[in-house]
């Protein structure tokens, strides 16, 4: 495949089809590429609200948003007339400095987490979120971490050591350490597990890479209580479950908990890339001058796509808009009374489809034949994470096709 010209060709590079196909550009990926994720299954050219269009022209109903990134849909005119004035005025000055748009966002998000006493430290991810996190834990002068079995944090080495799954841990350890697994959602073994060497409890108010995994009621409030026992930080991973996608802010907060440390990443920047490690009261000091940087990290551009997404969120309602569709992707699911789905969990636009059995995959790929961007954290769960701008018209197509996208996986096999 030819090399394509950046300059000259950067609106066909990223606008609409060109007549430039598909498998053109997934051969140069196979090519170029490293292959941490195995082959992608579509390339995509452009998108516009819940829409994307691949190279080939066709038209798909996004649920998956980049995983939770895409809060306001693709190229929304907010978000896309904030990143380009800020870089049309001042792009990047690095952290020697100051900026009034990394300001006012550290403002706005630590106004979110209800406490007065919070500050930020801003990122490119999630992973290097919970990176900061990691070393403001270590700054406790305690070394133990709990985290929970399921537990997703990203895969520096950092994060993966909070991160359970075997098959990501395995072929790099040793990990830093030392990171204890206890059951997600059980207090009591969260409760035999912590003593007065834990620096911090990490927990996801719901588990969303493990398949939108919901604590029973009352979980969070408990670890807060286990943690102020023994003089433990309490660290929420809000990167999925934050900025509005389960209808709050925060989840925690919500439930009316304070965290000492708090992880965002995904909606904040709706695919601009942009992370926060927010922490309160004393761990809001712990780190100092020298103890962490980054050279991108609150870039005046990230920086103004989080208030962009902040304001729109707000302007036009999405919370109780994100709730309403919630509800309403869940009702009509639950109305199909398909024999193999058993049910529909997680909040807000968190949702995961559940199946009697191992067809999430298979329904996945059917989906995305059909026209519907949907993923399978686990065998057996569907992911349901759209555009919080998503309208009751656009899931209602996906319901309606739900059945017969289940019924194809039976046809295949
Ligand atoms: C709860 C949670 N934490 C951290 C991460 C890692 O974030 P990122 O992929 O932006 O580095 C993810 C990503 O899925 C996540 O779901």
């Amino acid at each position: 495949m030819a090399t394509p010209d950046p300059i000259s060709t950067s609106r066909e590079l990223s606008g609409p089809p060109d007549g430039s196909s598909s498998s053109a550009v997934l051969e140069g990926y196979a090519h170029s590429v490293m292959n941490t994720f195995g082959p992608p299954k579509r390339v995509f050219v452009r998108g516009e609200g819940c829409y994307v269009w691949d190279a080939d022209g066709r038209r798909y109903l996004d649920l998956l948003a980049g995983i939770a990134v895409n809060a306001l849909g693709h190229a929304h005119p907010t978000v896309l007339s904030a990143i380009t004035g800020q870089i049309a005025t001042l792009g990047h000055v690095s952290n020697f400095f100051a900026t009034p748009a990394q300001v006012a966002l550290a403002s706005r998000l630590t106004t979110m987490t209800g406490a007065d006493d919070g500050r930020v430290f801003f990122t490119n991810s999630g992973t290097e979120a919970n990176e900061a996190g990691f070393k403001i834990t270590r700054m406790t002068g305690r070394t133990k971490i709990i985290s929970t079995e399921g537990a997703f944090h990203g895969r520096s080495m950092g994060s993966l050591a909070l991160t359970h799954n075997p098959k990501y841990r395995e072929p790099f350890v040793p990990l830093p350490g030392e990171v204890i697994f206890v059951p997600y959602g059980d207090a009591d073994a969260l409760a035999a597990a912590t003593s007065e060497d834990v620096a911090a409890v990490v927990l996801e108010p719901i588990q969303g890479e493990n398949g939108i995994v919901m604590p029973p009621p009352g979980y969070l409030r408990t670890a807060r209580q286990i943690c102020d026992q023994h003089g433990a930080l309490l660290w929420m991973d809000e990167v999925q479950t934050g900025m509005g996608r389960t209808g709050s802010w925060l989840v925690h907060v919500e439930e009316g908990i304070r965290a000492d440390i708090i992880t965002l990443a995904k909606g904040l920047g709706n695919g601009f890339p942009i992370g926060a490690c927010l922490a309160t009261g004393p761990a809001a000091r712990l780190l100092g001058p020298g103890s962490h940087g980054s050279t991108f990290g609150g870039n005046p551009v990230a920086a103004i796509a989080g208030l962009a997404v902040i304001a729109v969120i707000e302007r036009d309602d999405l919370l109780s808009h994100v709730t309403a569709m919630g509800e309403h992707l869940e009702t009509t699911i639950d109305q199909l009374g398909h024999p193999l789905i058993t049910g529909v969990r997680g909040r807000g636009l968190l949702r995961g489809i559940t199946f009697a059995e191992p067809v999430a995959a298979a329904v996945a790929d059917a989906a995305l034949d059909a026209g519907f961007i949907v993923n399978a954290p686990r065998p057996d769960v569907l992911r349901i994470v759209p555009p919080l701008v998503i309208t009751t018209a656009q899931l209602d197509t996906f319901v309606a096709a739900l059945p017969g996208l289940i019924d194809r996986t039976g046809e295949a096999a």
